[in-house]
């Protein structure tokens, strides 16, 4: 898709009604710091339309970008990081639920994991809840110009074995740095929208 117009539409707190958008949606979820907004921007081709941040935690909101008057991208908040009260972490918990349960156009959920590292029980726990709302979601590996070539087939059968996937689940490499994995992930939101 080619894009003309990014905009971000709609930022939800833990006590903001979330929108009922009549654009299908595609939402991207993981641990904090493991690259949403970085791969938002990415894709969207803006250097920091979506706030990044080498402090985890950043995104705290739910975040709605309308692509091209077409569809949204969703950033959710970022979970799992270690220095947030408990209290904090479950109102993140919340809000990702209170969005998956609620939104009647989110057609596809973009799970990234490190691919440096083994998906952790937040990571687990994330999957489950995408696989109890009825999505599949596609795994995207973030970080990838941070191993070494070699080490790539090893780490994505770790991340498959680990989160347990569902048969046939992609996993796709991704990096900021070269843009590895970025026609790949568009494939799949193309899909989205053109039904
Ligand atoms: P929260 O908003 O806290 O949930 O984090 P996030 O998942 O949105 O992470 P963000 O996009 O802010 O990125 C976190 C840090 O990782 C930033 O310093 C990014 O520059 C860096 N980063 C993200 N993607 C990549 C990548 O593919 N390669 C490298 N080398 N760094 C990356
Ligand atoms: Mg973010």
């Amino acid at each position: 898709m080619k894009i003309k117009s990014v905009n971000l539409e709609t930022v939800c707190g833990i006590t903001s009604k979330m929108p009922e958008n009549d654009k299908l949606e595609v939402a991207f979820a993981g641990r904090s710091n493991v690259g949403k907004s970085t791969l938002i921007n990415g894709l969207m081709n803006r250097k920091s339309l979506a706030r990044t941040s080498s402090q985890p935690g950043k995104t705290q909101t739910v975040n709605f970008y309308n692509i091209n008057d077409l569809l949204y991208f969703v950033d959710l908040p970022g979970y799992g990081y270690a220095k947030v009260s408990q209290q904090t972490v479950e109102k993140w918990g919340k809000m990702i639920n209170r969005y998956l349960d609620g939104s009647k156009v989110l057609r596809l959920i973009f799970l990234l994991v490190d691919i440096r590292h083994k998906p952790n029980q937040n990571d687990l726990q994330m999957y489950e809840w995408c696989t109890h709302y009825g999505f599949n979601p596609i795994i995207i590996a973030t970080k990838a110009d941070k191993i070494k070539r070699s080490q790539k087939a090893k780490q994505i059968k770790q991340i498959k074995e680990t989160l347990q996937v569902v048969e046939g689940t992609p996993v796709i490499p991704y990096s900021s740095m070269t843009k590895e994995g970025r026609e790949e992930i568009w494939e799949y939101i193309d899909m989205v929208y053109e039904g």
